[in-house]
């Protein structure tokens, strides 16, 4: 009787521990699915804001060359919400036909060229490849006329012109393409436009921050309608891009932007007056700062910064308190003799890149060092933006 009792206490505890273990997995299972839909759904809306700002910027700044709607101006500039833009091939069977027959030429070369290949035999493979070039030629003027309309306007479907990244020998990525024309602009291409792509990034002397050219990049992509183009989206291109008669200074711009490694991240580094020189072209942003600051941003190089780790807004020990940093710089720090000459924003440049150089009394040389290679120019402009803040 008691054993029966106690078995069957034990078989309840058993019960009820299995049935709490099921229903804590499946909350926990519904907590995970719905924290990736609460955070796939902010991205989004990042994404959305994004595009948004984008689109505005673009009106206010590229139509006039690119037209309205992107599809660009005869005789201006080429258009961008454009399938070529984004490389689809609206003849694929034509375009793998075409790598056949150049595969079966090469061997065909080689076989000509090899040691031992009797006359005969050469002849033959001679009739062969005329065959070869024969059947591509047809294949690619085939081709062009079924799309004539567009190739009035200068689009040219064949051997990988259909992508302009292709033609151009771009091999990154479509993003960090936009990218870099955006900072540095086209200059060269005043030999073949009537004006030249200009650069846009106050880096490279233009109006607009990189934060605002990534938006507009996240615009531009939003036009791409991946296997969904259409002929109809083709013909309604209003400006192919073209090349010039001469592509040596094309082709040397398109080397430069490669090797500018088709992003914005370029090191601050630690030179105080090449860095006040640099930040003078610059606008900072305080909210970018502030988030740069406490860890909800990331830096060009995607680190996040610990600032908040050592200097929270009132004093905690560690290092100087965020609240009053500014007011400091320019009534205290500034007035040392180490510091003779320096604006209070120099000092706030000094003691971020050059932690060391100057030990705030009372503390220790604790803080990180590396700042000036993890934060862009631009992300230090954001943080002295946000600290100028700090002036209570
Ligand atoms: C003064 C006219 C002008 C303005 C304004 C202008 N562009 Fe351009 N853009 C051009 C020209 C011309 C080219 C073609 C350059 C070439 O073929 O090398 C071009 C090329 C580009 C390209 C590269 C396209 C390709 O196929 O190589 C992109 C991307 C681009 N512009 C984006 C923009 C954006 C975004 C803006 C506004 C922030 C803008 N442009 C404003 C004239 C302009
Ligand atoms: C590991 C701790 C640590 C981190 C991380 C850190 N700091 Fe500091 N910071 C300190 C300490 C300690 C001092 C005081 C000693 C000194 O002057 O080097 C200081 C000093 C400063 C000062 C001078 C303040 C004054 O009152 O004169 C500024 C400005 C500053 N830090 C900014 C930053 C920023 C911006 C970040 C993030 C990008 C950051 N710090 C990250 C520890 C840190």
């Amino acid at each position: 009787m008691f054993e029966r009792m106690l078995v069957g206490k034990i078989e309840n505890r058993i019960t009820v521990g299995l049935i709490s273990f099921v229903l804590i997995m499946v909350f926990l299972g519904w907590a995970a699915i719905n924290e990736g839909g609460r955070m796939a759904a902010f991205a989004e809306m990042q994404e959305a804001r994004a595009i948004e700002q984008g689109a505005m910027l673009f009106a206010a700044n590229c139509t006039s060359c690119h037209g309205l709607d992107g599809r660009g101006l005869v005789g201006k500039a080429p258009g961008l919400n454009n399938p070529m833009l984004f490389g689809h091939d609206f003849f694929p069977e034509v375009t793998s036909q075409i790598s056949d027959l150049n595969g079966e030429k090469s061997l065909l070369s080689d076989e000509l060229a090899a040691a031992g290949t009797t006359d005969a035999r050469k002849t033959e493979i001679n009739t062969r490849i005329t065959e070869i070039d024969e059947a591509i030629a047809n294949l690619n003027a085939e081709r062009l006329k079924d799309v004539d309309a567009a190739v009035q306007k200068g689009y040219n479907p064949n051997d990988g012109s259909y992508s302009r990244l292709t033609e151009l020998g771009w091999s990154g990525t479509l993003d960090s393409f936009l990218l870099t024309t955006l900072i540095h602009g086209r200059p060269v291409s005043n030999n073949y436009w009537p004006d030249p792509m200009p650069a846009w990034s106050q880096t490279a002397g233009g109006p607009l921050r990189t934060d605002q050219l990534e938006d507009i990049v996240h615009y531009i992509e939003n036009w791409d309608k991946g296997d969904n183009w259409t002929l109809d989206d083709l013909y309604a291109v209003q400006q192919f891009p073209i090349l010039p008669a001469d592509p040596a200074p094309l082709e040397a711009q398109i080397e430069e932007l490669k090797a500018s490694g088709g992003v914005a991240a370029v090191e601050v580094g630690t030179d105080v007056q090449a860095i006040t020189a640099e930040l003078a072209s610059l606008t900072g942003d305080a909210a970018k700062g502030d988030a740069l600051y406490h860890g909800q941003q990331t830096s060009g190089f995607g680190n996040t910064l610990a600032c908040l780790g050592c200097h929270q807004a009132n004093a905690n020990g560690v290092g100087p308190m965020t609240s009053g940093t500014f007011t400091r710089a320019s009534n205290e720090r500034i007035a040392e003799p180490l510091f003779a000459g320096f604006t209070p924003e120099q000092y706030l440049i000094d003691s971020i890149v050059n932690p060391s150089h100057y030990v705030v009394p009372g503390f220790v040389d604790g803080m990180q060092k590396d700042f000036g290679q993890i934060l862009t120019p631009q992300n230090l402009a954001d943080i002295l933006a946000y600290l100028e803040t700090q002036n209570q």
